[in-house]
């Protein structure tokens, strides 16, 4: 009887010993456990530091198919060190009661990303929201706002971006009339379209109901100006736009590039005072060539540097997408890509492809690795 007391004594010690080994690597692809032992479930995310903290937000995913719809909410975890996440639960809870709500339970909302306002000192959460039962059609920004980095955040408003406003480098085939038959749609890719977005002028003809937005990021600029980039025009074209001071709205101020290159997942960030922007190409959930780009300013001329992958895998990045790029708080030019590996049949068991970019010749390159530390 001793003996076995010990024996349970033992392996209870030894369980929790190794629930309670720190870990000191990223290891991208594999399971990602948070306090609880769980595989984090934060998909689709960005990162905010504040005061010495990382917070990870991101679509919270359930299992099966269902799973790609908002169930749940936005859930955030934190960090000291980026590799060891404490759960703090639902960030944004969708709305559960009133079916009526935009964010009501089964609506798409995906990539959200939260920035921090220093002037209202609240924190701002933007995403995609497409309304429930609507597919991909609503293409719209949502945005929440919460006084604490770990919510709750409560839910504004949604819209399409910039309604009413031409963007800086309009162009004169966008102030012409609209040819009427081109609806909205869910382009999945080049050849979605019947001709180039130009000619079938999508800009114009969403310029009264506000840009179509859907896969979004936000980025922060050194003189605190933050810029939504969407991917818009039926996926066909990025838009950068700069959002109002309080952060909650556009400013109407924004710029088109890369039209007819059909990007998703942009993710945009700064590197000795230059604009770097790594997306992917455009083919649902099924992993595809990067793309990378560089530009002296936010607003143009950008310039595509290709796929930063290098190596085997590279031509799928490492079967992920682009989700958002890390700039590591006190190393000196430390940055991570951050990447979704979608696993569409049951979205729960998506994986986190986090791989440390290095430049040549200022074109930003990536390298697989199974495992890394800063
Ligand atoms: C690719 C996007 O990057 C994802 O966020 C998601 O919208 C899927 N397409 C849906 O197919």
């Amino acid at each position: 009887m001793i003996r076995k007391l010990q024996f349970f004594f033992l392996a209870f010690f030894c369980v929790f010993l190794l629930k309670a080994q720190p870990q000191k690597q990223f290891t991208p692809g594999e399971i990602w456990k948070d306090n609880n032992g769980k595989h984090l479930n934060v998909h689709g995310g960005g990162i905010l530091f504040h005061d010495g903290i990382y917070y990870w937000y991101g679509e919270h995913k359930l299992a099966g198919k269902i799973g790609n719809t908002a169930q749940v909410g936005v859930s955030c975890y934190t960090s000291p060190d980026l590799y060891n996440w404490k759960d703090e639960g639902i960030a944004l809870k969708v709305n559960e009661t009133d079916p009526a709500s935009e964010i009501a339970k089964g609506c798409i909302l995906e990539r959200p990303k939260v920035i921090y306002n220093a002037k209202t000192r609240k924190f701002v959460m933007w995403f995609h929201l497409e309304l429930k039962d609507k597919g991909y059609y609503a293409s719209r920004s949502g945005v929440a706002v919460s006084d604490s980095p770990t919510g709750p955040f409560t839910y504004l408003n949604s819209f399409r971006p910039n309604a009413g406003f031409w963007p800086v480098n309009v162009l004169p085939c966008h102030l012409k009339p609209v040819a009427p038959t081109v609806k909205d749609s869910y382009c999945g890719g080049k050849g979605c379209l019947a001709a180039p977005p130009d000619s079938l002028n999508l800009l114009g003809r969403d310029f009264k109901g506000g840009q179509m937005a859907r896969d979004m990021n936000l980025f922060v600029d050194d003189d605190g100006s933050a810029y939504q980039i969407y991917s818009s025009e039926e996926n066909s074209t990025i838009h950068i736009s700069k959002l109002s001071d309080d952060y909650l709205s556009c400013s109407g101020n924004y710029f088109r590039v890369f039209s007819g290159r059909y990007m998703e997942g942009a993710t945009l960030f700064k590197r000795n005072g230059k604009y770097y922007m790594i997306a992917s190409d455009c083919t649902g959930w099924a992993p595809n060539t990067a793309r990378s780009a560089v530009a002296d300013q936010i607003f143009g001329n950008w310039t595509e540097l290709g796929n930063p992958c290098v190596g085997k895998d590279s031509e799928l990045t490492f079967h992920s997408q682009s989700t958002f790029v890390l700039q590591v708080q006190g190393k000196k030019d430390c940055y991570i890509y951050t990447g979704d590996r979608w696993t569409p049949e049951n979205p729960i068991d998506g994986r986190y492809i986090w791989l440390p970019i290095t430049f040549e010749n200022d074109a930003p390159k990536i390298y697989w690795k199974d495992k890394w530390s800063l």
